[in-house]
């Protein structure tokens, strides 16, 4: 049997019904924050990757899924939503009528990292990208809104990392302080860092590896270089936040993997996951819109990592996904059988869901169908019903019993179903 790739996965129907109400809640949040939904394609040309995330990074130098397509032509299965999001911007000049435009996208991506619980190689992100603002607000917004998402989600075991990042003013001469320190170091660094050391020092503060962190552990810290505008800008997110009462831990090593960051960044971290506890990044980029040949506008985002959200959802236990049929029509003998089949259809294109048996069983077989398949009520009719013109509605939590006469059946059926006691349904 060919199985799937490794660092791939199914999303089974037992998970779906998580996935779905995830993806609706941020839809409903991100509606509230004055996002629209942007689907850009999962392909895109490998030098939009390069040019944005940068060339120096783990995502660029050995994760993407690149290939060249029959005409030679070199695409990338995107590994990231942001870059492919400010090519939509760009491209169909989203800017025009005004450029404070905030975009939201679901989907998939790609990184061929090595698999790992939590770390995959096709995994999904939530990606809110907001253009034209440059002002501190929006920052604190994007954070506002992700820590809703969480809340809304029952999700309490998280804390929000903050930095800034500095500007092309500015961090050129902490790049420098901290090329100095960590060239004390060298040595001891990893082969990966000694390489980084020269290209980007600012990539050795993330690295994993123990002699790494340890060099980097007395290293200056970013706040100290920034310009008296950046400094100025972090202290009015870190108020912002203050205000909003959403809490978070400043993270001077919070640099992130990816280029184009400049001044705020963000990391929500939780302690539930094991090594993999990041669930969600951003910060801003106010250079990669022109940078891509764009207009000259800040913008700022974050990405949500599906996968890791949903085991916390699934962990926290507070999310009850309600599988179950609205009803089940057990039907005994062929005849009755042809009334319950246009029964369930016109309840189903009316918006239940309905289910019955197809083949010839017995009642005990199809109750235990009915149970298995979480019916709400089950309706049973057999010769006996049909002769007294009758059939029986049973509600399979209570196991009460009523009859229902069967001249207008369905339209009794149709009020009897939406009482709200007897509906099933989704609840958080
Ligand atoms: P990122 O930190 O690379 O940022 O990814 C965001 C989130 O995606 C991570 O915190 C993690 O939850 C999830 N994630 C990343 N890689 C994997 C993986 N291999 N398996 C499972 N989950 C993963 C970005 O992608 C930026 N584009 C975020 C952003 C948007 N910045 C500005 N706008």
């Amino acid at each position: 049997m060919i199985q799937l790739i490794k660092g791939f996965k199914d999303i089974l129907p037992d998970e779906s019904g998580y996935w779905r109400q995830v993806e609706n809640l941020a839809a409903e949040i991100f509606a509230c924050f004055g996002f629209v939904e942007l689907r850009p394609p999962i392909l895109e040309r490998t030098g939009l990757f390069e040019k944005s995330i940068g060339q120096d990074t783990d995502i660029v130098e050995k994760e993407m899924y690149t290939f060249a397509d029959r005409k030679g032509d070199l695409v990338t299965l995107r590994p990231e939503a942001t870059a492919s999001v400010v090519r939509a911007y760009i491209q169909h000049q989203l800017y025009a009528a005004n450029p404070c435009r905030k975009l939201y996208t679901i989907g998939p991506m790609f990184r061929r990292e090595r698999p790992q619980k939590g770390r995959y190689r096709q995994f999904h992100q939530i990606n809110a990208e907001a253009f034209g603002v440059k002002e501190p607000y929006l920052d604190a917004q994007m954070i506002l809104l992700v820590t809703t998402l969480f809340r809304r989600l029952g999700i309490d075991d998280v804390t929000v990392h903050l930095n800034s990042l500095g500007c092309r003013q500015c961090r050129p001469a902490y790049k420098q302080a901290l090329h100095a320190f960590l060239e004390k170091h060298r040595e001891i660094l990893c082969a990966d860092c000694r390489q980084r050391l020269d290209r980007n020092p600012l990539r050795v503060l993330d690295c994993k590896v123990e002699e790494c962190r340890r060099a980097a552990a007395g290293a200056p810290a970013i706040a100290a270089c920034l310009c008296p505008e950046c400094e100025a800008h972090f202290a009015a997110v870190k108020t912002l936040l203050t205000d909003l009462h959403v809490d978070f831990q400043l993270d001077d090593r919070l640099v992130r993997g990816l280029d184009y960051y400049t001044r705020t960044t963000f990391e929500v971290q939780t302690g539930s996951l094991g090594a993999q506890n990041a669930i969600a990044g951003g910060g801003r980029y106010d250079e990669l819109v022109k940078m891509l040949g764009g207009p000259d506008q800040p913008a700022v985002g974050f990405a949500v990592g599906c996968e890791r959200l949903i085991e916390l959802v699934r962990q926290s236990n507070r999310l009850t996904i309600e599988t179950g049929v609205d009803l089940f029509i057990a039907a005994l003998g062929s005849e009755i059988r042809e009334k319950a089949f246009r029964w369930m259809s016109e309840l189903q294109l009316f918006g239940f869901s309905v289910e019955m048996c197809f083949d010839e069983r017995g009642l005990k077989s199809q109750m235990k169908q009915a149970d298995r398949l979480g019916a709400a009520e089950t309706l049973i009719i057999g010769e006996s019903e049909l002769s007294a013109g009758r059939a029986v509605l049973r509600n399979m939590r209570t196991q009460q019993q009523r009859e229902l006469p069967l001249a207008g059946l369905v339209e009794q059926l149709k009020t009897l179903l939406t009482d709200p006691t007897t509906r099933k349904g989704i609840s958080t």
